[in-house]
């Protein structure tokens, strides 16, 4: 079945990475085809939004959504994430952020004795800390006010963790949920309490209620202990930067945004924002694009596909070539090349 797939390549090390992901996925041959949407920053300069009103009319054309990064040092952050990376989430209803981190053989670990690293990070994604409910009052007078609201629905919160222990269960069965639950009384005690009736309704899986602070040293100091994590938005956001440099630095991290059982088009994308303190010099880890990549197909029905692309990303990281962030000396165009050479030939 024919795939169309749209790229919103985005700014500074975005677009670098997705050429080479696309460069990847075009050497496995199959019937898929892309279709560029130039938003982003440089769409902000011209018309004054990151992309056009209709933007979710537009995506909604498409199979998948394959993303680099938006973000760039002319624009406030705020205003480059939610006018663009946010709403799609939103808009789109996305509300799995799904985030594998793995420790690739020959990636240098950022940890002394190389341990097991092999999580499944489960984000939400559409509401928590990152609702977009709050406002300021006394703009600009000494007494002003900021209000940023978190957001947690009963529905939101057991879809996600509903779908963590699905996932769980194709793995080594253990869920551990984050929050902090002591401290903030409403929206994460809610969190905590569908997360024990989601466990009960399943026995094979272990679900582990732990802290987010105590989860962010027990990631770092006994990593291996950990197989599948739910947390909210925010806590997902902060945790998963720990699990890329765990995995060997941002350049490694890969995500998917989903909503399983929907007709919206999931959006893939690196971990990784837009790099500008070494963008536009090629030399931007692939990796986390392609590994994105992956995952996209694997989504799209393309399972065996897939497959192949991981098992030459995998020989890659092994054998190299390897950009400087994971121990090498290669730009991110003979990484790509070298992916696709053995993805093409796998
Ligand atoms: P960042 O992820 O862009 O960079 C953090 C550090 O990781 C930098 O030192 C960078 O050089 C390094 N890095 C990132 N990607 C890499 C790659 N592929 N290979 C090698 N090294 C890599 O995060 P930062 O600096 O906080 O944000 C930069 C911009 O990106 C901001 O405008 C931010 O808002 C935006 N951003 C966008 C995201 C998205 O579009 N999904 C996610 C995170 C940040
Ligand atoms: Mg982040």
């Amino acid at each position: 079945m024919s795939r169309r797939v749209a790229v919103i390549a985005g700014d500074g090390a975005g677009p670098e990475v997705v050429t080479e992901a696309r460069k990847t996925v075009d050497a496995l041959d199959l019937d898929l085809t892309w279709h560029d949407l130039p938003w982003g920053t440089d769409h902000y300069h011209e018309h004054g939004a990151m992309m056009p009103a209709d933007a979710l009319d537009v995506v909604r054309q498409f199979d998948a959504v394959l993303l680099g990064a938006v973000g760039h040092p002319s624009v406030p952050d705020h205003i480059t994430l939610w006018g663009l990376l946010l709403p799609l989430r939103q808009g789109l209803d996305l509300w799995a952020n799904l985030r594998p981190a793995r420790l690739l053989d020959g990636i240098p670990s950022k940890l002394d004795g190389r341990p097991k690293v092999d999580m499944l990070f489960v984000r939400e994604n559409t509401e928590g800390e990152y609702s977009g409910v709050g406002g300021r009052a006394h703009q600009n007078l000494e007494l002003e006010v900021g209000i940023e609201t978190s957001v947690f629905t009963r529905a939101g919160v057991r879809r996600v963790i509903a779908y963590a222990f699905e996932l769980a269960e194709q793995r080594r069965g253990v869920v551990t949920s984050a929050t902090k639950s002591n401290a903030s009384r409403y929206g994460y005690v809610l969190w905590d309490e569908v997360a024990e009736e989601v466990a009960a309704e399943h026995p094979d899986v272990k679900l582990e209620r732990v802290l987010v602070d105590a989860l962010a040293a027990r990631m770092v100091a006994n990593p291996s202990s950990l197989d599948v994590v739910v947390a909210s938005n925010l806590f997902g956001d902060v945790l998963t930067d720990i699990a890329a440099v765990l995995q060997g630095g941002m350049g490694m991290a890969a995500s998917a945004s989903v909503a399983p059982g929907s007709a919206s088009p999931p959006v893939f994308e690196p971990v990784h924002g837009s790099a500008p303190d070494i963008a536009g010099r090629g030399i931007a880890n692939p990796m986390g694009a392609i590994w994105s990549a992956a995952l996209m197909l694997d989504t799209l029905g393309e399972g065996e596909a897939s497959q192949r692309l991981m098992r030459a990303l995998e020989a890659v990281a092994r054998d190299g070539p390897k950009t400087g962030d994971v121990g090498g000396t290669a730009s991110t165009a003979e990484v790509g090349d070298a992916i696709a050479e053995r993805a093409r030939n796998g």
